[in-house]
């Protein structure tokens, strides 16, 4: 069997597997952080067997160098950023070029890459025409999933992912492009006339005026409302090996292009139990309505045969508090201060959710915290986003991590397609026999 390229974590010790009558030694590989990984390419080959992991809970499947997260702890670095750092004190496009480079930009830098990213905010006007092949009454992301599918009908000179200067160019096109196709696909969907970038304004500043914006009335974009958005694509801008990013990587692997992988990464947040988790935490608010209600919903939530969860709280990584989930819950008593919100129905009732589940045995032995999508539901509401358009901001921000990720995948030497194996657990070979005799 070949085994790929060596990996770039160092391997410190092995250890010893014994199966079918023969061991092996596995290699025990250690990276910058986090926990030791033995290396099972040569099970296959050596003792004839592979591993069986499902959900990838105990699977590394690759090295990268983008982001680290300790679960146990509540860490997030990004290129050994902290979180809180960077949604403090730096911008989105600053992450983004993290996240593409390696390091944050010095001011040269920084105005070479804004001003490229200006360069590619606008979409093929074809492009426009093709919303209009939509129900209005579509789903964003649907939306979305299409149209960024269709980049790659339009773009051909970026598409050669062996030419490093067409992976830059697709990664630029789609970081700057996917707040044009979001907030197109609000107006789209809302039957409103769409309203094309300005280049004077910052990334934040640009999406909310194409959001809201009309040729009837002047709009002027709120630097707390502008500054809260930044903040919201920072913290969602990259998260490890999810299930969406997961996804890009493997259809990246195919050699399919940029535009393909980062549509069948929309695909995969879509599901409530990733991207799609800060539109049902609203619905869940919605549905359990008052405080005098939780009680009942967290019993029901409880009883494992109603099927319901608690949306916005759980994580397969974070047994403790997600850092951005803290971040998210400041963020949203300042927008909801700027917004003169005094009182918000909603988020009195987050908040009380969240103090009953923390405090609930059920919720503490199974180390079920907020996450990201808790709190960011109550902020994009109270922007005027609407509930439908949640999964697609998340889908803005985490483009840039999507690209990151696949940019270093393909750039990976001796990279190979993603090939999970399976264990099969149907019929035995048999023999077929001719309808008239089949019982
Ligand atoms: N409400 C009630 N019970 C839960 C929840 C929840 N939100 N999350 C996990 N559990 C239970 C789960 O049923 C299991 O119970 P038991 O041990 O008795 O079988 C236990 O907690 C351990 O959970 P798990 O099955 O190991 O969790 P997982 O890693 O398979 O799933 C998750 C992680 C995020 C899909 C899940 O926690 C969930 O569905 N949460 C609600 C949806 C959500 O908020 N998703 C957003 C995640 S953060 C943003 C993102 O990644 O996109």
């Amino acid at each position: 069997m070949s085994v790929t390229a060596p990996s770039n974590a160092t391997s410190t010790a092995t250890i010893t597997l014994d199966a079918t009558g023969q061991s092996t030694k596995l290699p025990l590989l250690t990276g910058t952080l986090g926990p030791a990984v033995a290396d099972i390419r040569k099970l296959p080959a050596e003792l004839g067997i592979f591993t069986y992991d499902p959900a990838y809970g105990g699977t590394a499947a690759c090295d990268s160098k983008i982001t680290y997260i300790d679960g146990d702890e509540g860490v997030l670095l990004h290129r050994g950023y902290p979180i809180d750092q960077l949604a403090e004190r730096a911008t989105f496009p600053e992450v983004a070029y993290l996240l593409l480079n390696g390091e944050l930009p010095n001011q040269a830098e920084h105005a070479a890459f804004t001003t490229e990213l200006n360069n590619h905010t606008m979409l093929h006007e074809q492009l426009r025409h093709f919303y209009n092949g939509f129900n209005r009454n579509a789903h964003p992301m649907a939306v979305i999933c299409g149209v960024v599918g269709a980049l790659s009908a339009f773009y051909h000179d970026s598409l050669d992912i062996n030419d490093r200067g067409h992976r830059e160019l697709s990664a630029m096109r789609l970081i700057a492009k996917m707040p044009t196709i979001a907030a197109w696909t609000y107006k789209y969907t809302h039957g409103f006339p769409f309203t094309y970038p300005r280049n004077d304004l910052n990334y934040a500043e640009n999406f909310l005026h194409m959001m809201f914006a009309m040729p009837s009335a002047p709009y002027q974009v709120s630097p707390v409302l502008s500054r809260a958005m930044d903040r919201i694509l920072i913290l969602h801008a990259d998260h490890e090996q999810n299930a969406s990013t997961s996804t890009v990587r493997l259809a990246g692997s195919t050699g399919a292009n940029p535009f393909a992988c980062i549509a069948a990464g929309i695909a995969s947040l879509w599901g409530p139990a990733h991207g799609g988790a800060n539109e049902a935490v609203l619905k869940m608010l919605g549905t359990i309505g008052s405080k005098d209600h939780i009680a009942d919903f967290i019993a029901k939530v409880k009883d494992r045969s109603s099927g319901v969860k608690l949306m916005g709280f759980g994580h397969r990584v974070y047994k403790n508090f997600d850092p951005r989930a803290k971040i998210m819950q400041a963020t949203c008593h300042e927008v909801l201060g700027e917004l003169g919100i005094k009182h918000d129905p909603l988020l009195e009732l987050a908040v009380e959710l969240e103090r009953i589940a923390i405090e609930d045995e059920y919720f503490v032995s199974r180390k079920l915290y907020p996450n990201v999508d808790f709190y960011s539901g109550i902020i994009l509401k109270a922007m005027g986003i609407p509930t439908s358009m949640f999964t697609v901001l998340f889908a803005v921000a985490r483009t840039a991590g999507w690209i990151s990720q696949w940019k270093e995948m393909i750039e990976e030497p001796g990279q190979r397609i993603g090939r999970p194996r399976q264990i099969y657990t149907g019929a035995g070979p048999r023999d077929l026999v001719s309808m008239a005799e089949r019982a």
